[in-house]
């Protein structure tokens, strides 16, 4: 038992209590704990403890294996879909923490002083005289740096500390590779047919009736190989279905106002991207006799028979339109891949 354990317990009492209106009931008897008392309890709290940061290295040493076992992507099934390299990564690093945690948990509990504190409250606020010599200390400091006299100084100390920022910005290259132009493209491709989502059938010219809106994916998306299997998989999928989707609407060929819109579309069938260009929100409201497109997070309403232009809301650029053809089979297809990045307009979009 340490000497700190070994003081009398109503040392800590205050005495100020005695002369109160209530006697003061005082703390209950203190119980000491097994490795308080016996040294066989404490040496093998010490052991459990040291197991504790022991499995902790174990674990640590695993996510490094780990980081260069798994190539991100592969296995990307295991648990889910999580992937593999996920999962190992995050149970390990996890595991080195919880242990850690367990370890300076029993720690305390276990090892450290087991002495009872009695603490007053104070007022945390500082008496006036302290207030105004921190003050004083203060704004004499300030004149002795001559911080507002000597400009020089105090923009270069200005501009070291902004430019401290760049090594963090400069890290953020380690959470990936750049996207490159990914943003700018999609799976579209000139040929490829335009099939319904969810179900992947193809679209007829003749399935539309004036007034139709259906929401639309690229075939391949649907695409199985030579032995059944889906062509693309997992978040792969996901990723391509959620910039490749659009929305395929019939009018009346004489309603259509843009020459572009005219010449990307088939018989007043026209398709554009499903993704609103504000922050993205997938539209699919139409009204049929005016052929606005409406989209329901902030109402930003895009007009189907002049290239998609934003005639109310707040998205700031027109809504990507997909040239389309029909093939030799009566199908929609697509004429090429959209000309402008889809989605929201976080970026300046190629004018093309
Ligand atoms: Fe469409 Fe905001 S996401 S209007």
């Amino acid at each position: 038992m340490s000497d700190q354990n070994s003081h009398d317990h109503d040392d800590l009492v205050p005495s100020t209590f005695e002369d109160e209106p209530i006697a003061n009931p005082g703390l209950p008897a203190h119980t000491w704990r097994p490795t308080d008392v016996d040294p066989k309890a404490e040496k093998r709290a010490e052991r459990q403890v040291a197991a504790m940061f022991g499995l902790s290295m174990v674990c640590a040493v695993l996510f490094l294996v780990s980081y260069f076992v798994f190539s991100v992507g592969d296995e990307w099934d295991t648990v889910g879909g999580l992937g593999a390299s996920n999962v190992a990564l995050g149970v390990f690093l996890g595991g080195a923490l919880l242990f850690i945690g367990i370890g300076v948990i029993q720690w305390a509990r276990k090892l450290m002083g087991d002495h009872e504190i009695v603490e007053y409250r104070h007022p945390a606020k500082s008496s006036e005289e302290d207030r105004e010599a921190t003050l004083a200390a203060l704004s004499a400091g300030l004149e002795e740096s001559g911080i507002g006299r000597r400009p020089l100084v105090r923009n270069s100390l200005l501009g070291a500390v902004g430019i401290l920022g760049l090594p963090a910005i400069v890290m953020l290259r380690d959470l990936g590779p750049l996207p490159g132009d990914k943003l700018e493209h999609t799976l579209w491709r000139k040929g490829m047919r335009i099939v319904r989502d969810v179900v992947g059938t193809p679209i007829k010219v003749s399935d539309l009736e004036i007034g139709d809106l259906v929401n639309a994916e690229p075939e391949i998306l649907f695409a199985t190989d030579s032995e059944g299997e889906p062509v693309l998989e997992g978040v792969e999928v996901q990723i391509a279905k959620s910039k490749c989707a659009v929305i395929v609407h019939r009018m009346e060929p004489d309603d259509i106002v843009s020459e572009q819109t005219l010449n990307w579309s088939v018989d007043g069938i026209v398709a554009y991207s499903k993704i609103c260009t504000h922050v993205g929100c997938p539209i699919s409201l139409n009204e049929r006799t005016t052929h606005h497109l409406l989209c329901p997070c902030h109402q930003s309403t895009f007009d189907l028979t002049d290239s998609g232009k934003v005639i109310f809301g707040p998205a700031g650029h027109a809504l990507p339109q997909l040239p389309i053809a029909v093939d030799d089979e009566g199908y929609l297809i697509a004429q090429s891949d959209f000309t402008e990045p889809v989605g929201p307009s976080y970026w300046e979009r190629d004018p093309q």
